[in-house]
C-alpha cells in the first residue's frame, strides 16, 4: 500500500521510483539521508516530485554519521582487508535505520533501495531492515525487474521523461558522504591500469601537494577526537577540516581488490583524507594509554568487527556486544596527539595523556626505575625452559 524508497537522485533510483509507482500501483515516499555527500538537496526534491513521488523526505544524518559510526570505527581501529576504512558499509545501516523509522512513521509497508544484487550494499541495507522491522516488505528492483544494464535504464528513463544527466556520464561508479569517496567499476575494472588522476575529488596527489609540511595536534576524549590545534569541534566541523587538510597534502587514497560478502572481488578505489589522520592518531595515542593485554585483545577482534561492518551486521546482538567492549577500552584514550603531513603521509612527532602508562624512569636504560635487572635473568630462564627441553643437540 506504501514503499518508502531508498533515494539518491541519480538516474538508478530515480528509474526505480518511476518503476515502483508504476509496477506496484501504490504512493511511494522519495527518502534521502543527508551525509554529507554535497547533493543540491533542493533539486533531489524537485526531481523526485517531479517523476511522481507522494513525498520526499531529506534527513540530515551528519552528526550521527560521524559521531556514532565513524568515530566507532576509529576506536576499533577498524579496517577491512587492512586498507578499507569502510565509509560506505557504515553509511549504510544508519541510512536503512532512519528508512525504517520514516516508514514506520509514514504507515508505509514497504521499503526499497537501489543496490545491485552483485554487491555488498544490497545486504547491508536489507539486514538492517531484517533487524530494525522485520515485517516490511523488501524490494529490490535490480533483482525484480526485466532491464539488464545502465543502457536499459537510460532508455526506461528517456521513454517517462525522467531527466537523465546530459554530462557525459562518468566511467565509473562514485559514492560519497563526509567520512570518503569511493570509486568503482567502468573502466576500474581493469585492475592493471593507474586510475585517472582527474577522478580524485577530495584529495591531491602527493606529487601536487605542497612542498612543506603542516604540523597538526588532535585532541582526544575517550577515543574520540575532539579538536585540532586546540580548538574545540563538532565531530563534522572537525572531519570536516581533517578532509581539507589530509587532502591538500594528499592523504588517503587506497587503491585495492578486496572480497565482497557475495564472494566477488571486486576493485575499489577509496580517498578518506580526514580517517587516515584520525585512524593513525588514534593509535598513536591507544599506545600510551592502553594496558598491553586490553591491546591485544583489541587488536585480535579488530578484523572481526570490521568484518561485521562489511557484511552489514550493525544491528546483530554479536555487534553490539562488541562495541560495548571497544567502548570501554577507551576509558583512558584521552589526551594529544601530534602529527606532520606531508605529500601522503601523516607522521606521528608526539603524544601526551593525562593517563599515560609511558614511564620514562621504566624504559630509560639510563636508570634502574623500580625495576629489577636480576628479575628478568629468571624471567627469561623460565620462558626458555621448553625451547631448550625441546632443543636437539
Ligand atoms: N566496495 C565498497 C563497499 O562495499 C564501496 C561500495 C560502493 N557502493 C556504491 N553503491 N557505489 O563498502
Ligand atoms: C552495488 O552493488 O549497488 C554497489 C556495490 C556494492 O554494494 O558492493
Amino acid at each position: 500500500k506504501k514503499i518508502v524508497l531508498a533515494y539518491s537522485g541519480g538516474l538508478d533510483t530515480s528509474v526505480i521510483l518511476k518503476w515502483l509507482i508504476e509496477r506496484y500501483q501504490c504512493p511511494v515516499i522519495a527518502f534521502s539521508a543527508d551525509l554529507g555527500q554535497g547533493e543540491d538537496w533542493e533539486e533531489v526534491k524537485k526531481k523526485a516530485l517531479s517523476i511522481g513521488a507522494e513525498k520526499v523526505i531529506i534527513q540530515d544524518l551528519k552528526q550521527e554519521f560521524v559521531k556514532e559510526y565513524c568515530f566507532f570505527a576509529i576506536k576499533a581501529g577498524a579496517r577491512y582487508e587492512d586498507w578499507y576504512l569502510m565509509g560506505t558499509s557504515l553509511a549504510r545501516p544508519l541510512i536503512a535505520k532512519a528508512q525504517v523509522e520514516v516508514a514506520l512513521r509514514e504507515g508505509a509497508d514497504a521499503v526499497s533501495h537501489g543496490a545491485t544484487g552483485k554487491g555488498n550494499d544490497q545486504v547491508r541495507f536489507e539486514l538492517t531492515y531484517s533487524s530494525l522491522a522485520p515485517h516490511l516488505k523488501i524490494i529490490a528492483p535490480w533483482r525484480e525487474w526485466e532491464f539488464k544494464g545502465r543502457s536499459d535504464l537510460i532508455a526506461y528513463a528517456k521513454e517517462k521523461g525522467i531527466p537523465v544527466p546530459v554530462t557525459p556520464e562518468k566511467p565509473y561508479s562514485i559514492d560519497a558522504n563526509l567520512f570518503h569517496i569511493s570509486y568503482e567499476g567502468g573502466i576500474l575494472e581493469d585492475i592493471w591500469q593507474e586510475p585517472p588522476e582527474d577522478m580524485f575529488i577530495l584529495t591531491n596527489s602527493p606529487e601536487k601537494a605542497p612542498d612543506k609540511p603542516e604540523y597538526i595536534e588532535i585532541d582526544f576524549d575517550r577515543g574520540e577526537p575532539v579538536a585540532i590545534n586546540g580548538e574545540a569541534l563538532s565531530p563534522v566541523e572537525l572531519l570536516q577540516k581533517l578532509n581539507y587538510l589530509g587532502g591538500l597534502h594528499g592523504v588517503g587514497r587506497v587503491d585495492m581488490v578486496e572480497n565482497r560478502y557475495v564472494g566477488i572481488k571486486s576493485r575499489g578505489i577509496y580517498e578518506t583524507p580526514g580517517g587516515t589522520i584520525l585512524h593513525i592518531a588514534h593509535r598513536a595515542l591507544e599506545q600510551i594509554t592502553l594496558d598491553r593485554e586490553v591491546m591485544r585483545l583489541k587488536d585480535t577482534l579488530m578484523p572481526k568487527i570490521a568484518e561485521l561492518i562489511y557484511y552489514g551486521y550493525w544491528f546483530s546482538p554479536e555487534f553490539q556486544a562488541l562495541k560495548h567492549l571497544i567502548e570501554e577500552t577507551q576509558e583512558r584514550v584521552t589526551g594529544t596527539v601530534r602529527l606532520k603531513l606531508y605529500k601522503g603521509n601523516v607522521i606521528v612527532c608526539g603524544r601526551k595523556s593525562p593517563f599515560s602508562l609511558y614511564k620514562k624512569e621504566l624504559a630509560s636504560f639510563e636508570e634502574e626505575g623500580g625495576y629489577s635487572h636480576k628479575d628478568a635473568e629468571g624471567f627469561i630462564r623460565l620462558n626458555a625452559l621448553r625451547l631448550k627441553n625441546l632443543a636437539t643437540f
